[in-house]
């Protein structure tokens, strides 16, 4: 089967990763930068911005594409899915109504409310900035500002992370809404939900879900979650599962609340076909929700794809044939900690253009995998982009192994004016999430 991965980030490497361990699978690739991983795994690349449908679909059509997978969500919004399917391409990934459930958090919260799905947040919109004040006023200042549309995960501003008070909110509110950030002239604003973050992504065919290990990621780009937020900055899974703070009944919270989502899209008709991830906050009343994504998670699919024992392309089919309740998935009970190295000055000015050295084979050797996302290669040179520029993901039994092997894998990139956040998946910081959480359950 030819199937095409959209995308070249590290997300994208981990699910040609997932793809090329299939025997029926022959790879290919669309994507914006010369991904060095996915070079190696494809029988053939484009070159192209994700977003440029027309060639895209072209490229799908040309290479007889079988399933085509997508990793971001930009494309999503700008129709790629459905236009593929229209192209009798099948995709693995929701077409752009359902893809509303990420690309538009005003639409989002709506979902919530009409169908009662548990989670919500008390939040409200705004257009006029004026209107703002009352409602900001009425939540204590204790609120999240949201652009509605996609930011890249840096739209999102926090009381106490990023402002304080109602005259600090009011002036983001005004620049997201004079700036039309996130691609409109309007705001959500959402009470602030306190707790510890959770992912967890799941597979559906549109009624059924399988759902995946929890995962931690860390957003903020420095040490002890300080700094500005990123795209994320690390994260980790458990072996059973779950997360060090999260009880298998919360974990189930989650699941029922992406299960009630998706079978609220069917009834919306929007159906959704693929990967979906909900954003989770774990509060002293009970599993919040941040926010659905219409995708894998990044850097969350590098802790969940290579866990995965059944032949990824077995699990897009029955997704696409809406069989998944009959096929039995399974993944291996692995504890995981993937780390990114980025170039210094990530999130601010990044010191792009720096040359990286990788010994891939020792990586390998410390039982970590290697993921490439926004690097550039030339003559054989691996250079940071401005972005993120890989993951190391290290995998066994304990998690506390696993960090070990990321540090001891990361110990085999070298360069100047690279920054990593080491304290992922340490003793320490695990302990203070997990006193965090014992703190606001009220049983420490
Ligand atoms: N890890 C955040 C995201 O993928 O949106």
């Amino acid at each position: 089967m030819n199937i095409l991965v959209v995308g070249g980030g590290a997300r994208e490497h981990a699910i040609c990763d997932a793809i090329a361990r299939s025997k029926q699978a022959t790879l290919f690739s669309a994507m914006n930068n010369l991904n060095p991983g996915i070079e190696k795994l494809a029988v053939d690349y484009l070159l192209e911005k994700e977003t440029q449908i027309n060639h895209i679909v072209s490229y799908a059509t040309r290479k007889n594409i079988d399933i085509a997978l997508i990793g971001p969500e930009a494309p999503l919004e700008a129709g790629l899915a459905d236009a593929l399917t229209k192209n009798s391409i099948n995709v693995c990934a929701p077409l752009k109504n359902a893809a509303r459930i990420e690309t538009d958090k005003e639409w989002m919260r709506n979902l919530l409310t009409k169908y009662r799905i548990p989670g919500q947040l008390n939040h409200r919109t705004f257009t006029n900035p004026k209107e703002t004040k009352e409602f900001i006023e009425d939540l204590n200042a204790q609120i999240a500002i949201k652009p509605i549309g996609l930011t890249g995960g840096k739209g999102v501003h926090v009381a106490g992370d990023h402002f304080n008070g109602t005259d600090e909110a009011m002036s983001y509110v005004k620049e997201v809404i004079q700036n039309k950030i996130g691609g409109a002239a309007k705001v959500l604003i959402e009470e602030k939900a306190v707790g510890e973050e959770f992912t967890l992504q799941a597979f559906t065919d549109g009624s059924h879900l399988v759902p995946l290990p929890a995962v931690q990621d860390h957003k903020r780009l420095l040490p002890n979650d300080r700094g500005p937020n990123t795209g994320g900055m690390g994260s980790y899974s458990c072996a059973n599962g779950l997360l060090p703070f999260l009880t298998k009944h919360e974990y189930d919270e989650g699941v029922a609340i992406l299960q009630k989502i998706v079978s609220a899209l069917g009834k919306e008709r929007c159906c959704y076909i693929g990967p979906i991830y909900g954003q989770f906050i774990l509060t002293k009343n009970g599993v919040k929700i941040i926010e659905i994504n219409a995708r894998f998670g990044d850097p969350e699919a590098m802790n969940v794809l290579p866990l995965l024992q059944t032949d990824f392309i077995e699990v897009c089919s029955a997704m696409l044939d809406k069989t998944l309740s009959k096929k039995d998935i399974k993944l291996e009970k692995k504890s995981t900690v993937c780390k990114y190295v980025v170039p210094e000055g990530y999130g601010i000015k990044s010191m792009a253009g720096e040359t990286i050295n990788i010994n891939e084979d020792a990586i390998q050797n410390a039982g970590a995998m290697l993921f490439y996302a926004s690097v550039n290669k030339k003559n054989n040179h691996i250079t940071t982009g401005s972005s993120r520029s890989l993951a190391v993901v290290g995998i066994t039994d304990e998690l506390a192994e696993a960090e070990k092997i990321c540090e001891q894998a990361l110990t085999y990139i070298k360069g100047d004016h690279l920054f990593i956040r080491h304290d992922i998946g340490t003793k320490k910081l695990l302990e203070k999430r997990v006193h965090h959480m014992e703190l606001i359950r009220g049983t420490k």
